[in-house]
């Protein structure tokens, strides 16, 4: 098996190490499916010298934000301008961009009011470009792909990260493998990896099996896998925390939630929020929660069943259909990121999360089913009294509205639930099109009956 090198031709002197979560083995190099050659445990990025190369948490501040003013293309991404506290390359015009990142983060008074908190915020990660927050993780892990000199990259995928996958590998001139399962993905996400050129394989299984699958090929194959198993891919991901901070000018909120499927994304933002901490670009630790879908709530039922030690594996099902994974690859770090910044682990049901997109959509925002149990998930921490009413809380949509149209249309024309009772508690959320002959009068009268 060839190995992915942390000293790869083009990467300056390094200033990262891999490090094994569980055994703690300190390397240089990683193997082709990226887990520890010592106990086969996943690995993560460290930075063994950067307090010294960053010691003035201010300077840092400031330079992230005049690099706004610059056109270079790793200036632009708003993923590579933090390339401060990224793993390093001989050159920057090495990456591998399409403007990822500068997403927006937008205030959301009228699901705040419906929660009972005051400051609600959204960060829209769907706003990257190829619709979900995979593509800050994307850019980072393409890259160091092709430095390492590979032609093919792989993964597994519920939608989301095959859609992101297929652009940045198109973008480097990388061919890309996608797996996903059969008939279990949206259309959307479906008809981008074709569009962008990827050997698109749906596999008669779930994702899980999808996943386990690319880690037998990886070793197999000489393909370098994508997903978020790969470290390089959180490191990415991480800088939708950091760009969060500076808009909200460095005072952390008290609650970021962020929905939980393969448990990357979470993993990334705690090692961000835990990393800022030390660098001492904040001082105070927002608790990170996670939500799951009660159809997929493996991280749900690891923490309440076994303290978080050993994984409890589901058989998952929602329609959610980007967190519909029972098997998560990243609990560990998920669960020890929980743990280090106190936060809560909730799951909602099939009705909360579409009754909360269906919220989010009426603010003019939107966002795909999977972002949704966020605020599904709020609602109940909220009752619980986790969160405060007085505290800002920060939402992490991850994937667009656009991404899942066939949830959207079939909850807003009713056929989303069988029973009508189900129906009439989402009724007054519900805007189902209206057929009408293409008369004045028939238009006028639809007009008054709304008004
Ligand atoms: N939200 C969306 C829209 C997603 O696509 C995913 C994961 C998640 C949340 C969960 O993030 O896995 O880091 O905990 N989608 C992956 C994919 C699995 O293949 O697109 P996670």
């Amino acid at each position: 098996m060839s190995s992915v090198s942390s000293s790869v031709e083009g990467v300056e002197q390094k200033n990262f190490r891999f490090r094994c979560i569980a055994c703690g083995e300190f390397s240089d190099a990683a193997s082709q499916d990226f887990r520890c050659a010592i106990c086969g445990d996943l690995l993560e990025i460290t930075y063994p010298a950067w307090k010294e190369a960053n010691p003035d948490a201010a300077e840092l501040k400031s330079k992230w934000k005049n690099r706004r003013l610059s056109s270079t293309p790793a200036d632009l991404s708003g993923v590579w301008r933090f390339r401060d506290v990224l793993p390093k390359l001989e050159n920057e015009n090495q990456v591998i961009t399409l403007r990822e990142g500068n997403t927006p983060l937008y205030e959301l008074p009228q699901c705040a009011r419906i929660t009972g908190v005051t400051r609600l915020f959204a960060k829209h990660q769907g706003m990257n470009p190829t619709g979900s927050f995979k593509d800050a993780g994307m850019t980072v892990a393409a890259t160091f792909a092709r430095l390492a000199g590979f032609r093919w990259v792989a993964c597994a995928s519920t939608g989301n990260t095959s859609a992101s996958m297929a652009a940045y590998a198109a973008r480097g001139g990388l061919r890309g493998l996608v797996l996903v399962p059969e008939g279990k993905i949206s259309w959307s996400k479906l008809s981008q990896a074709l569009d962008y050129g990827a050997v698109t394989c749906q596999l008669r299984t779930d994702f899980d099996g999808c996943l386990r699958l690319l880690q037998e090929l990886v070793k197999r194959a000489p393909v370098y896998q994508l997903n978020s198993i790969n470290p390089f891919r959180l490191e990415g991901q991480k800088t939708l925390a950091l760009e969060l901070l500076e808009q909200l000018d460095w005072n952390p909120p008290e609650h970021i939630i962020v929905p939980g499927g393969n448990l990357g994304n979470s993993s990334a933002i705690g090692k961000a929020l835990l990393e800022m901490r030390e660098l001492g670009l904040i001082s105070r630790l927002p608790k990170l929660s996670v939500i799951q879908a009660e159809g997929a709530n493996a991280l749900v039922r690891t923490l309440r069943e076994a303290e978080g030690k050993r994984l409890i594996s589901v058989s998952a099902e929602t329609r959610a259909t980007a967190i519909r994974i029972g098997n998560p690859a990243s609990w560990k770090k998920a669960a020890h990121v929980l743990e280090a910044t106190a936060g809560a682990c909730e799951q909602v049901s099939e009705m909360e999360i579409a009754q909360a997109k269906a919220e989010i959509g009426a603010e003019g925002v939107g966002c795909e089913p999977a972002s949704a149990v966020t605020l599904a998930g709020l609602k109940k921490l909220v009752k619980q009294g986790f969160v405060k009413a007085d505290e800002t809380v920060v939402l992490v949509l991850t994937g667009n509205l656009l991404k899942d149209p066939d949830f959207t249309i079939d909850f807003h024309r009713g056929e989303m639930f069988e029973t009508q009772q189900a129906n009439a508690g989402i009724e007054a959320l519900r805007h189902p099109p209206i057929v009408l002959d293409a008369s004045l009068d028939a238009v006028i009268r639809t007009l008054e009956r709304f008004n």
